[in-house]
C-alpha cells in the first residue's frame, strides 16, 4: 500500500513536501524543486482598530509545480482571502507571498493563473464563446487567435457544441465548465478555483470532479481548489490543507498519495477512508479552537 498521510506543522514550509511517487505516477509529476506558491507568515487583516478582522494569521505554505492542493475549512476561515491574495485581489498585511517566484502583482501581469469563482459570473448578453474570449479581449489578443483559443478550451471541457448559446441556456454544471474554459483561455500554468462546484447537485458534481481530475492530469497544471466537501477534497488532491476559523490559519497539511486510478468507486475504498478520516479529525481539531 502506497498511501501516505503525512502532516506538517504550520510555520514550517521546509517540512511541507509532496510525496514523490505513487503506483500511478500521480504525485510523481510534482516537481518539489519548482515552488509555484510560497507563503511565509502570511497575515491578512481587513480594516483597522476595534473593527479589524484578521482573515488569515501566520499562514505558511508551499505549493510545488504540478500539485493539486485543496483548501478545506469552515466558513470564514480565510480560504477565499488566501486565493484572492494569490491572485493579487486582496492585499497582504504582513509576511510574504510569492507566485512563480515573483509578487502576486507581477504574476497577475504575467497572466500566470486562471481564476474560477464560486458563481459562474458570466455575462448574460454575451454568447458562451464570447464570455470565454473576454479575458483575451481585455489582454489585447487578436480576434482570430482569441476565437481559436476559446474554441479549443470549450472543446476541452466538452462544450464545443454550445459555443453560440447564451449562459442562461446552459445548466449550472455547464456554466461552471464554461467558467473553467474561460480561466484556461489565457493558458495559465496555475488554476485557482473557489468552491466552483459548491452550488451543484451531487451527480453533476461527481461528473465534474472526474472531468477536472482528467483535465489536471492531462495538462500538468498546478491547482489550488477550495471546497467544503471532504470526499471532493480527497478525490481531487495531492495535498489537503486544513484550515481553522477565527483567525484563519493552517491546522494541518495532509499529503494525499492515494494509489491507482482515481475513480468515483475508489471513494468506497479503505485507502480513501483513511485520508478522509485524517481530514475530518483535523477539521474537528480546528473547531475546538472556538
Ligand atoms: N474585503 C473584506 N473586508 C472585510 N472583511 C473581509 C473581507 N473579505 C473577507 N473578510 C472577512 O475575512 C474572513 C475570511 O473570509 P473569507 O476569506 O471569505 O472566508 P472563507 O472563504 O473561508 O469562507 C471573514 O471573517 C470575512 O468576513
Ligand atoms: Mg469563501
Amino acid at each position: 500500500m502506497t498511501l501516505a498521510v503525512g502532516t506538517a506543522n504550520k510555520g514550517d514550509t521546509s517540512r511541507i513536501r509532496p510525496q514523490v511517487a505513487d503506483a500511478n505516477g500521480l504525485a510523481a509529476r510534482v516537481d518539489a524543486a519548482l515552488p509555484v506558491i510560497v507563503a511565509e507568515g502570511l497575515t491578512i487583516t481587513f480594516g483597522t482598530g476595534p473593527d479589524a478582522v484578521t482573515a488569515l494569521s501566520d499562514v505558511s505554505l508551499a505549493i510545488a509545480k504540478g500539485e493539486f492542493v485543496v483548501l478545506i475549512g469552515p466558513s470564514g476561515c480565510g480560504k477565499t482571502t488566501l486565493l484572492r491574495a494569490i491572485a493579487d485581489l486582496a492585499p497582504v498585511t504582513s509576511g510574504t507571498l510569492r507566485v512563480n517566484g515573483v509578487s502576486p502583482e507581477a504574476a497577475r501581469r504575467n497572466h500566470a493563473y486562471g481564476y474560477v469563482f464560486q458563481a459562474p459570473a458570466m455575462f448574460p448578453w454575451r454568447s458562451v464563446l464570447r464570455n470565454v474570449t473576454l479575458p483575451l479581449e481585455l489582454a489585447g489578443v487578436a480576434r482570430a487567435e482569441r476565437l481559436a483559443r476559446a474554441r479549443e478550451q470549450l472543446q476541452r471541457v466538452g462544450l464545443a457544441a454550445f459555443a453560440r448559446k447564451f449562459p442562461w441556456q446552459l445548466s449550472g454544471g455547464m456554466q461552471q465548465r464554461a467558467s473553467i474554459a474561460r480561466a484556461l483561455s489565457s493558458q495559465p500554468t496555475l488554476l485557482l478555483m473557489d468552491e466552483p462546484f459548491g452550488a451543484l447537485d451531487e451527480i453533476t458534481r461527481d461528473s465534474l470532479n472526474l472531468q477536472l481530475h482528467a483535465l489536471w492530469r492531462s495538462t500538468g497544471m498546478t491547482g489550488v481548489f477550495v471546497t467544503h466537501s471532504i470526499p471532493e477534497a480527497v478525490f481531487l488532491s495531492t495535498k489537503i490543507v486544513v484550515m481553522s476559523a477565527r483567525p484563519g490559519r493552517i491546522i494541518r497539511t495532509i499529503n494525499n498519495n492515494l494509489s491507482g486510478e482515481r475513480t468515483l468507486a475508489m471513494r468506497e475504498t479503505a485507502e480513501f477512508a483513511v485520508v478522509a478520516r485524517a481530514v475530518r479529525e483535523a477539521l474537528a481539531e480546528g473547531h475546538s479552537y472556538d
